[in-house]
């Protein structure tokens, strides 16, 4: 059983250490690095815990998300896009890291974070544009996952796939 909501990830209450998704990058990026991100400004990170707390009477994180206003120049989306752009970098939010607890895995909870992700994005930019939300895959199944939501191949970035949902494909998504 999980929570209701996604908070902010805060060290009090969430039990970090625990949390194990299989892919030790992630894994390492929760334990260690999202806290001082979120510290220092550059990303924010959403977390769905447990009901149950553990030994420390902290709970457990089931699957968290972090995001992060990023840009990318306009000559890596396909040219039909990007001829409409200018040649400026394009402001665009960063879908940074999304896990889910190995023993979560395959009961929906992928699909409720990315949800939630996409949903609280299409809030902010309701404020602040972006042209899309990208996210840099790590493995050929997280591309697949991603793929199955809408999500095309933009290009190779730092050794991973990088993929990209316009915006305006989001807001088909959640206006009425
Ligand atoms: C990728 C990940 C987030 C999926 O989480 P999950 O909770 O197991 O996924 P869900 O149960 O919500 O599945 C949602 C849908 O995606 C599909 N799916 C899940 N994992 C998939 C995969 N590896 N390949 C293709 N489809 C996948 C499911 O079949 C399901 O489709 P359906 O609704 O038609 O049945 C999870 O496996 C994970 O945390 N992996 C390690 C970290 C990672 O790779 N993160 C991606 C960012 S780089």
């Amino acid at each position: 059983m999980w929570a209701t909501e996604f908070v902010e990830l805060d060290k009090s209450h969430h039990n970090r250490t625990s949390f194990d998704c299989g892919e030790s990058e992630l894994n390492t990026f929760l334990q260690t690095q999202a806290l001082r991100h979120m510290q220092t400004g550059i990303s924010r990170t959403m977390v769905l815990s447990g009901i149950h707390p553990l030994p420390d009477q902290k709970l457990p994180v089931c699957a968290f998300y972090s995001i992060a206003p990023s840009a990318i120049s306009r000559e890596t989306l396909p040219k039909n896009l990007a001829k409409k752009l200018p040649r400026y970098p394009i402001p665009i939010f960063l879908l940074a890291q999304l896990g889910v607890h190995r023993e979560y895995h395959g009961q929906g909870l992928g699909k409720i974070c990315l949800i939630h992700a996409l949903r609280y994005l299409w809030q902010v930019n309701a404020h602040m544009r972006a042209y899309a939300i990208v996210v840099d895959c790590l493995t050929k199944a997280a591309e697949n996952f991603y793929r199955k939501y809408g999500f095309e191949i933009l290009c190779e970035h730092n050794g991973r796939t990088r993929m990209f949902l316009p915006m305006r494909m989001v807001g088909e998504l959640f206006d009425e």
